[in-house]
C-alpha cells in the first residue's frame, strides 16, 4: 500500500519517485548538452516552483552556461485582461543570447505565453523552454515546449519544488492529490 501524507486539508500519495524525476532530469541535460553545443546558454529559472528541478539540471549541465532566477508575479488586471504577470529579477541583458526557460510545470500555458511575449520583446536570438511537467489535458493556449519530463494527468501535484498553498515543495518524491 502507498503511504499517504497530508498536506493542510488534502491527502496525497506518492506518484513519481525522487530516482525516476532524476534520471529523467539527467536525460533532459543530456539532450540539452547536445543540442547547446559550442553555445553558451542562458537559463532563466522560474521562482518558487523550478529551484529543485534547475538545481539538478544544472548539475549534468556540460556546455559553458549562466543560469540566473526569476519571479513572475501575478495579479488580476481588469474582468477583460485577466491575468496579467510581471517578471521580476531579470538585470541581464539577453538580446543575442540563447535563452533556456526552466519551469516546474505547464498548465493552462498561459503563464508560459505571457513570459515567453515578454522575453522574445528583448531579442535573444533563441528562446526554449524546459518544463518538468506538463499537463496536455489543461493546455489553453499552444504552446512549443522543447523540453519535458513528463506528461501528467490533469490532477494535482506537489513535492519536488511545487506547493499547495506553500508546504510541500521541499518533499522529494512527486505526489498526486489522493482521489
Ligand atoms: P499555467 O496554468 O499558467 O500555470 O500554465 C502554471 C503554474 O501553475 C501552478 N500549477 C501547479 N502547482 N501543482 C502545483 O503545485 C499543480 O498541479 C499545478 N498546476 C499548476 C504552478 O505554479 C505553475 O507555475
Ligand atoms: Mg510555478
Amino acid at each position: 500500500m502507498k503511504s499517504t501524507i497530508q498536506v493542510h486539508d488534502k491527502h496525497f500519495e506518492v506518484f513519481i519517485e525522487q530516482s525516476i524525476l532524476e534520471k529523467r532530469i539527467n536525460a533532459l541535460a543530456a539532450e540539452i548538452n547536445q543540442d547547446y553545443t559550442g553555445k553558451q546558454p542562458l537559463f532563466l529559472a522560474i521562482l518558487n516552483g523550478s529551484f529543485m528541478f534547475a538545481a539538478e539540471l544544472m548539475k549534468s549541465i556540460s556546455v559553458s552556461c549562466e543560469i540566473t532566477f526569476l519571479r513572475v508575479s501575478s495579479y488580476q488586471a481588469t474582468a477583460s485582461t485577466g491575468k496579467v504577470h510581471q517578471i521580476l529579477g531579470l538585470t541581464e541583458n539577453i538580446e543575442n543570447r540563447d535563452i533556456i526557460i526552466i519551469e516546474d510545470i505547464i498548465d493552462t500555458g498561459l503563464t508560459m505565453v505571457e513570459i515567453k511575449k515578454q522575453l522574445l520583446a528583448q531579442n535573444p536570438s533563441s528562446l526554449s523552454i524546459a518544463t518538468l511537467f506538463q499537463k496536455p489535458e489543461a493546455l489553453k493556449v499552444p504552446i512549443d515546449v522543447q523540453y519535458v519530463g513528463f506528461d501528467l494527468e490533469n490532477k494535482f501535484v506537489l513535492g519536488y519544488g511545487l506547493d499547495y498553498d506553500g508546504l510541500g515543495r521541499n518533499l522529494a518524491d512527486l505526489y498526486v492529490l489522493c482521489e
